[in-house]
């Protein structure tokens, strides 16, 4: 399908609990990939720190700049989490900050592989972890590659605005790089204001909304058995209709012909 990135203002609103919730949902193959440059947390968290040496994002990043390994050792730094279907897999975070510095240089490098991933055969969904954009060293490239942005958020007043100020600037990074419109999207999480606020407040659709379901969040955060009737993990596998949906209308306009003019945007 695509690359879909999830990225937050400030704060920890649950942009890891809610990537790996569509993980564990999604029904095409997928690769989640931790790519928050503060961390990754879904090894020592919800797989319980179960692997045996360093695995993930930052090996692929010095064996990139060591010798250009990156498409080589790719899947061999994959986790199963769906063992052994490898259908969902992770790519593992950083695990120490130190190997942030190897890996922020090469945002665009995996930008280019995550979307050959969805070109790959059998191919894969990239659902990529982008942590806080406040950070230093945000993933920039693949935010501007990704076919549908999600931007986190707390539904309280505070977070709202802290994520429309989130929104200027990720609306000012695309149009000087000339993204394509129509990519980002709203998505609340918990009690707070209602979805048609929000949207009018911060002049963004809001794709869905997930529940405060903090049983399942402290299973999905520091491990245990995922029950799927929980209703973040209903939630989260019924989010995967708005973004095919959104993915499919933009597929459609890319395809446009020019002669035709340009449809309504999306
Ligand atoms: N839908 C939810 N309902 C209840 N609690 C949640 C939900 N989502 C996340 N949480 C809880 O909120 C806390 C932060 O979640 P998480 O680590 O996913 O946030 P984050 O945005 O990735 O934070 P950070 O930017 O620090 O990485 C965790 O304790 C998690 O269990
Ligand atoms: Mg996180």
């Amino acid at each position: 399908m695509a690359i879909i990135a999830l990225v937050s203002a400030k704060g920890s609103p649950g942009v890891t609990t809610t990537a790996l919730a569509c993980a564990l949902t999604w029904h095409r193959r997928l690769v989640l990939a931790e790519c928050d440059p503060s961390g990754g947390s879904v090894l020592a968290g919800y797989l319980g720190g179960t692997l045996d040496g360093p695995r993930g994002i930052g090996e692929l990043a010095v064996g990139e700049l060591r010798d250009g390994s990156l498409e080589s050792a790719f899947w061999s730094q994959l986790v199963d989490l769906d063992a052994p279907r490898r259908e969902r897999l992770l790519l593992p975070g950083v695990v120490d900050p130190a190997q942030a510095g190897s890996v922020t240089p090469l945002w665009h490098r995996f930008a280019d592989f995550f979307l050959d991933l969805e070109r790959g055969q059998p191919p894969y969904d990239v659902l990529v972890d982008c942590g806080r954009l406040q950070v230093a060293g945000p993933p920039w490239p693949i935010l501007r590659a990704a076919a549908v942005v999600l931007l986190v958020t707390r539904a309280k007043l505070p977070d709202l605005s802290a994520t429309r100020s989130m929104i200027r600037a990720v609306e000012r990074d695309f149009t000087e790089h000339r993204v394509p419109p129509g990519t980002l999207r709203l998505l609340p999480i918990g009690d707070g204001h209602g979805r048609g606020e929000i949207s009018k407040a911060l002049r963004l659709p809001v794709i869905a909304r997930l529940p405060e379901d903090p049983r399942t969040a402290q299973v999905l955060t520091l491990g245990g058995t995922v029950r799927a009737g929980r209703p973040l993990m209903r939630a989260a596998g019924a989010l995967e209709v708005p973004i095919r949906a959104l993915l499919d209308r933009r597929r459609a306009r890319l395809a446009w012909p020019a002669a035709q003019g340009v449809p309504d945007a999306v």
